[in-house]
Order: structure tokens, then sequence, then C-alpha cells
């Protein structure tokens, strides 16, 4: 693993973002991976500053809520319409799990079918949560996972609660690629940026188990992480 040590949360960010447009530049054919939440949030801020032109045509997103219309504030498909999308100008197709031809029974597979025919990736951006998840694989989930709906923990649902009107609103379930899913984009971009992501970090690099996801992605080639912490 190559690890990228910043002073803040905004060198970390700016840093993914010069990353992330030089390896997607190199290989223009390949799609890419976004991922949502506050994190990334300044990563695309970033990208739209420096002016960057996506010269990809198909990015794949990580996950989102299962049943979530996509004209819903809080889906992340309307988060990545609006922050990547329509700042870059990007012309192409952000493929969501459970969305579109994504939806129901067969959506799952259907999004790896079209992965694999259209990938490898050639640069997934990756968070974390605090509670150590990777996408929505929370923890104990298989390290051989696969898209596939799963249900959130508490603590997942804690977090996110805050973009929702309330608990009766907030969803229980989501689709998410699995970690061996991910595992197959050739660069992994992951920012574990603020002290409450330092438990979940230190956890999954002293003690790597299935109690922490990313364990999982810990012996990949290509896997670069951004870090303000020192675990
Ligand atoms: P955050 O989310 O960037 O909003 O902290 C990361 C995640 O939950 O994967």
């Amino acid at each position: 693993m190559k690890i990228h040590r910043v002073k803040s949360a905004g060198q970390g960010q700016a840093l993914a973002a010069e990353l992330f447009a030089g390896i997607s530049d190199e290989s223009p054919d390949s799609p890419v991976g976004l991922a949502t939440g506050g994190t990334m949030s300044g990563v695309y801020s970033a990208l739209a500053t420096d002016g960057f032109c996506p010269k990809f045509s198909d990015a794949f997103a990580l996950d989102e809520y299962q049943g979530i219309s996509p004209a819903s504030e809080n889906s992340y498909a309307n988060e990545l319409t609006r922050k990547f999308t329509e700042p870059l100008n990007f012309q192409g197709k952000i493929h969501v799990p459970g969305q579109g031809d994504y939806a129901g029974q067969q959506g799952p597979k259907q999004f790896e079918k079209t992965i694999t025919k259209l990938g490898p990736l050639s640069v997934q951006l990756l968070g974390i949560g605090v509670n150590g998840h990777i996408a929505f694989n929370e923890p104990g989930s298989s390290f051989y996972s696969k898209t596939r709906v799963v249900e959130l923990h508490q603590e997942t649902i804690k977090s996110n609660l805050v973009y929702f009107d309330g608990p009766a609103s907030m969803p229980t379930h989501a689709v998410t690629q699995g970690l061996s899913t991910i595992k197959q984009a050739s660069k992994l971009l992951l920012l574990v940026l603020g002290e409450a992501k330092e438990f979940a970090l230190s956890k999954a690099i002293n003690y790597p188990d299935e109690s922490t996801p990313l364990a999982a992605l810990l012996d990949h080639p290509g896997l670069e992480l951004i870090t303000d912490l020192n675990y």
C-alpha cells in the first residue's frame, strides 16, 4: 500500500482530485469508480476548481439506498448528479446500483455484468465509515462479496440520519458493490481523513479480519491511502 500523508482534509481531497484526474486521463477508455459522502464532496469541488474535464464515458457508483427515488435529495444518484455530473459537465453515464437498469431483483446481477463488461475501472475512489464500512459493506461482510442488497448497521443509520427528516424516512437497506467487486479496479484511492476515522483505520491495519472490511483490500497492489492520521 502506498501512503500519502497530508496535513489536512482539504489537502487530502486536493491530492485525491489530482491523482484521480491523472489516472483517469491516462486510460480514457476505462470507466472510473465514484463514491459519495462528505469526504468525496471536497474531492469533486477540487476537480471542478481545477477545471477537470472527464475523458472517460462511464462511471460506476459504489452504492445506493434501497428503493429510494433518484429524484430524492438523499439518493446517491442525485448526489452524484449535483456534485459530479453538473459541475464537471460530464456527458457520459453514471451506473448506480439499484437504479434504472439495475433496479429489482436481477439488478445486482445486471450491475455486476456491466461492470465486468466495461471494466476494469482505472481508478475507484473510496472513503470509509466511522464503523469501518467500505461502500455499504458493513463490518462482517464477506471479503468475496459481490453487488447485493444489505441491511445497514445501527451505527451507519445513526451517522446518516442527519441527512434525512427523521428515522421514519431513513432507509434500513442499501444496494452495494461487494468487496470483491471493488477489488477489481486497477487503482483504489482510499481517503481516510479526520480523527473520527482513526479507530476504523488502525483496526483494519492492526487486526485485519472480517470485522474490518478494509482488510479485504489491503493486499491490492494498486491501493493508495491518503490520510491525515497517525495511526
Ligand atoms: P463520509 O462517509 O465521507 O461522509 O465520512 C464515508 C463513508 O461512510 O463511507
